[in-house]
């Protein structure tokens, strides 16, 4: 059992939420994902809660979010790609755990991210998606204490990933 969180970053469409998962189902670590919990708080989609309460009340509820699971036991965290934008955010991940990338090429993302369940990214469409990467990736590695690539498939990327949590935390 690890004594800190593992915080799972990276860009939307990364695969933060689905490794997290299954990561943490091979481990048999609990497992939470920001994203989702913001959204049940407002009884809906991440969708339904911009469009509902606007960015603003939904970054504040991403921190707050943050804020509550470091009180649980240590666990795989996947947060909300625009999650590290924020320095408060940033402080919190570095104080409560360590921090992983998940470093998937912009190729693959532009592929087969849906953009319809991306709310900020719906009118800007790919262009904006790679906006949102090019202003973001540098952000992200220098923030990681560990990058994984993402680059070899889903299976590949949980193979590495459980390796990693089992040996290094
Ligand atoms: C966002 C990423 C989303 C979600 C929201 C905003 C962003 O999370 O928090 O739509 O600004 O990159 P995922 O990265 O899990 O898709």
């Amino acid at each position: 059992m690890p004594d800190r969180h593992i915080f799972l970053i990276g860009m939307q469409g990364c695969g933060k939420s689905s490794l997290g998962k299954r990561v943490a189902r091979e481990t048999g670590l609990p497992f939470a994902d920001t994203d989702a919990i913001v959204a049940a708080s407002g009884g809906g989609t991440v969708n339904d809660f911009f469009a509902r309460y606007g960015e603003d009340v939904f970054r504040r509820a991403e921190t707050g979010a943050l804020v509550e699971l470091t009180r649980a036991r240590p666990m795989i965290i996947s947060t909300g790609g625009g999650s590290i934008m924020n320095p408060e955010n940033r402080h919190i991940m570095r104080s409560w755990g360590s921090i992983v990338l998940i470093d998937r090429p912009l190729e693959e993302i532009l592929s087969d991210i849906k953009l319809d369940r991306r709310p900020d990214l719906r009118d800007g469409g790919l262009a904006e998606v790679e906006r949102v990467y090019r202003d973001r990736i540098e952000v992200y590695r220098n923030l990681a204490d560990i990058i994984v690539r993402n680059d070899r498939g889903y299976h590949m990327a949980v193979y590495t990933l459980t390796r990693l949590v089992r040996e290094r935390f």
